[in-house]
């Protein structure tokens, strides 16, 4: 990275470039669900949802995505972060940090005092990431079960 990192609002534009980044990913998603996240955060601007990105370059390095939820699983209104992706080329240069922290900023603002995610216990490198950034275990616990054929 040469040129100023700027973590700026995501505009349509940026569809293509935020697919590419999440293909790299640990668990890319289809081209179908990142249209919907555009529909949803980037085109309805709702105000209690941040899409954003990172651009060095003119190139769009990284994306984050969070919103506040209200009264999910009886919690108070929360925030949480719920897709993360920062280009292979310019990782662990706190990019990433720099994102999580600014989304962490417009959730305050927005009126929440807690960030929540969730993460694979087998991703070491996410989990590596959400602990830097202080996040703990919470009061919450994730319970599943799988459903068996009739
Ligand atoms: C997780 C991810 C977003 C981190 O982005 P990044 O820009 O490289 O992270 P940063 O440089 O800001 O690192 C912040 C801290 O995270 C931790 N971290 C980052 N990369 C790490 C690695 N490879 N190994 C261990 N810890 C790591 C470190 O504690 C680091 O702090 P330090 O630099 O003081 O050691 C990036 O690795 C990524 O896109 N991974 C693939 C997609 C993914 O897992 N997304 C999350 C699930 S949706």
């Amino acid at each position: 990275m040469t040129d100023p990192l700027t973590i700026r609002n995501a505009i349509l534009a940026d569809l293509e470039a935020v697919i590419a980044l999440d293909l790299v990913g640990l668990a890319a998603k289809e081209t179908a669900y990142w249209r919907e996240i555009f529909d949803r955060y980037v085109s309805a601007g709702k105000d209690d949802g941040f899409f954003l990105v990172a651009e060095a370059n003119a190139e769009v390095i990284g994306f984050i995505v969070g919103e506040v939820r209200a009264w999910e699983f009886g919690s108070p209104p929360c925030g949480w972060v719920f897709a993360l992706g920062v280009s292979p080329a310019v990782r662990e240069q706190g990019v990433g940090e720099l994102m999580f922290q600014e989304m962490c900023a417009r959730l305050k603002r927005a009126g929440v005092a807690i960030v929540r995610t969730m993460v694979d216990r087998e991703n070491k490198l996410t989990l590596s990431f959400f602990r830097s950034q202080g996040l703990r275990s919470g009061r919450y616990i994730e319970l599943e079960k799988p459903l068996a054929d009739d």
